[in-house]
C-alpha cells in the first residue's frame, strides 16, 4: 500500500476542549445507556464523535472503526464514549456510508463484503485520518478495530497510512501482508470461538507479528464468541469480562504506546 501524503497541520491550542460531563455513574466502560457523542459530516464522512474528555491530551486520538454494523449499532456508540472516558478523543466513522449490514445475523454478508471491499472503505478512513491530522491537529492516532473494522486497524497501521499504534478485537479477514505491514504496535483480543480468526489462524499471526519489529501483544478471552469485543452478552460473566478487558487491553495498550 502506497503512504498517504497528509499535510502536516499547523495549529495553535487552546484550553478550549469540551467540557467532559460523565453519565451517572463513573463506570468508565458503560454497556447500556444513551450514547452522549453526536454525528457530524466532515468532508463527506458522517462521524460518531464522543465528548472530548477535559484531560485528554490534544495532540491524541482514537480512531474506532466499527463491526459490519456500523454507527447504528447502540453498542459502538457506548464503546466509543467509554474511550473517551478513559481519556481520548474519539472519533468513529461510518465506513459504510450509510450502508451498514443490517443487526441480524441472517443478512447477505457475501453481498454486504462484496460491496464493501478495501477500495470503497479506505478512502472513507483516509478522509477520516486527514480530517483528524491536518483539521482537528492530532498527530498521534491509535486505531482500534472490531471484526470488519479490525483488519483495517491493521491496514492504517502501515507504514505512512495514519495510524501510531492498533488494537484488534476479532479481526476478520486479517491478510497476512497486513499484519507483516505494520509499523507500530499492535495488540489483538481473541475470541475462543471464532470462525473468522481460529486458533491455527491466531498462532499464524502471533508468529508474523513476532517478525515485526514491534511490541505486539495477543490476548484470548474464554467463553467468548466472534463480536464479543463490541456485542458480548453482558449477562454472562465470562463474555462481559471479557468485553471489558478487551477493552482494557485497548487503553493500557494505547496508553503505553501511543
Ligand atoms: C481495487 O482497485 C484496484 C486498482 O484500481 C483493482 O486492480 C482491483 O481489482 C480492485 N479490487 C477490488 C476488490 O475491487
Ligand atoms: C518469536 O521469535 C523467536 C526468535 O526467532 C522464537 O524463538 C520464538 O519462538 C518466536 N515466538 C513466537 C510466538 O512466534
Ligand atoms: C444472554 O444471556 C442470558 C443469560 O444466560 C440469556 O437469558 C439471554 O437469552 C442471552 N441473550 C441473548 C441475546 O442471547
Amino acid at each position: 500500500m502506497r503512504p498517504i501524503n497528509y499535510l502536516v497541520a499547523v495549529c495553535t491550542f487552546s484550553a478550549t476542549a469540551k467540557a467532559w460531563t460523565p453519565e451517572a455513574s463513573s463506570d468508565i466502560i458503560q454497556h447500556v445507556g444513551d450514547p452522549v457523542g453526536r454525528e457530524e459530516v466532515h468532508n463527506g464522512v458522517t462521524m460518531y464523535i464522543s465528548p472530548t474528555p477535559k484531560a485528554a491530551d490534544p495532540k491524541t486520538a482514537v480512531l474506532y472503526l466499527t463491526d459490519a454494523f456500523g454507527l447504528p449499532l447502540l453498542e459502538n456508540k457506548l464503546l466509543a464514549d467509554s474511550f473517551a472516558r478513559a481519556g481520548f478523543t474519539t472519533i468513529m466513522p461510518d465506513i459504510f456510508r450509510g450502508d451498514p449490514a443490517p443487526h441480524d445475523i441472517y443478512f447477505d454478508s457475501e453481498a454486504f463484503l462484496a460491496k464493501h471491499t478495501t477500495n470503497v472503505t479506505d478512502p472513507v478512513i483516509e478522509t477520516t485520518i486527514r480530517y483528524m491530522r491536518e483539521k482537528l491537529c492530532f498527530d498521534r492516532i491509535a486505531v482500534t478495530g472490531y471484526c470488519f473494522g479490525g483488519r483495517y486497524a491493521f491496514r492504517f497501521l502501515a507504514e505512512g497510512r495514519g495510524a501510531n499504534v492498533g488494537f484488534a478485537a476479532h479481526p476478520s479477514f486479517l491478510q497476512d501482508s497486513e499484519v507483516l505491514g505494520i509499523s507500530g504496535p499492535a495488540s489483538i483480543a481473541a475470541a475462543e470461538i471464532d470462525t473468522l480468526f481460529e486458533p491455527a489462524r491466531r498462532f499464524e499471526v502471533e508468529s508474523m507479528l513476532n517478525q515485526t519489529a514491534y511490541p505486539y501483544q495477543v490476548a484470548l478471552y474464554s467463553g467468548t464468541f466472534h463480536g464479543f469485543g463490541t456485542r458480548a452478552n453482558i449477562s454472562q460473566p465470562e463474555q462481559k469480562f471479557g468485553k471489558e478487558e478487551a477493552f482494557f487491553q485497548a487503553v493500557r495498550w494505547f496508553k503505553a504506546w501511543l
